[in-house]
């Protein structure tokens, strides 16, 4: 179904379902990252090799971070967005390890230190993991309104392989979400109980 949206829509939906993933309690949100990461391998969404990017979790996200230190146990390479420092309102994805250095942006959120050895050009990726705020089963995704991904993804629009899946608890999904014509959407949707492929 193709809904349009007004602004007003898109920031009381986000504002709810913030509060929603926010009131998830620690455990809850352990055990969340624990079964996404077991529903991940199961599937086998990961690639034999290559680089998968992921986030490091922030408002009560589903937190990845079980899942990229698989990655690194397996050999896989990972990344993570830091705001782009020339490009305003793109992300740059940067290769990050253990003993990655961090630094906060301005959302107050850790990113690895920016240089440009670390750089893993976005058409390198083969899985692109995303947060978000609300998703559909349609792939509808609404972020936290600075359309970072989309404007950064938007150069995917044409088939490149990369496969963008969105990570969310359960109670991140709306019936139909309201969507815009720059929205980027998903090819799946995984949450600690369900795969959806859009
Ligand atoms: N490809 C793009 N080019 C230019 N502006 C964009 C692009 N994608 C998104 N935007 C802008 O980013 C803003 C936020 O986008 P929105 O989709 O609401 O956020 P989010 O995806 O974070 O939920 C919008 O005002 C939109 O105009
Ligand atoms: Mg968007």
């Amino acid at each position: 179904m193709v809904l349009t949206a007004t602004n007003q829509d898109r920031a009381s939906l986000r504002k709810t379902l913030r509060q929603a993933r926010r009131a998830l309690t620690a455990d809850q949100q352990q055990q969340a990252s624990l079964a996404l990461l077991n529903k991940v391998r199961d599937a086998e969404l990961l690639p034999q090799s290559g680089h998968c990017a992921f986030y490091l979790s922030n408002d009560g996200e589903l937190n990845p971070t079980p899942l990229i230190q698989h990655c690194w146990k397996i050999g896989l390479s990972t990344s993570l967005p830091v705001l782009h420092p020339f490009t305003r309102g793109h992300l740059l994805f940067l290769r990050y390890q253990h003993n990655s250095a961090m630094q906060h942006n301005k959302y107050g959120i850790a990113e690895p230190k920016c240089e440009v050895t670390n750089v893993v050009p976005l058409l390198q990726h083969k899985v692109i993991f995303t947060p978000l705020v609300g998703f559909d089963l349609n792939g509808n995704r609404l972020g936290m309104g600075g359309g970072y991904y989309d404007r950064t993804l938007a150069s995917l629009k044409s088939a490149t392989g990369i496969r963008l899946i969105g990570l969310a608890h359960d109670c991140q999904q709306v019936d139909a979400l309201p969507f815009q014509n720059w929205d980027i959407p998903l090819h799946m949707i995984v949450t600690p109980n369900r795969i959806i492929k859009c």
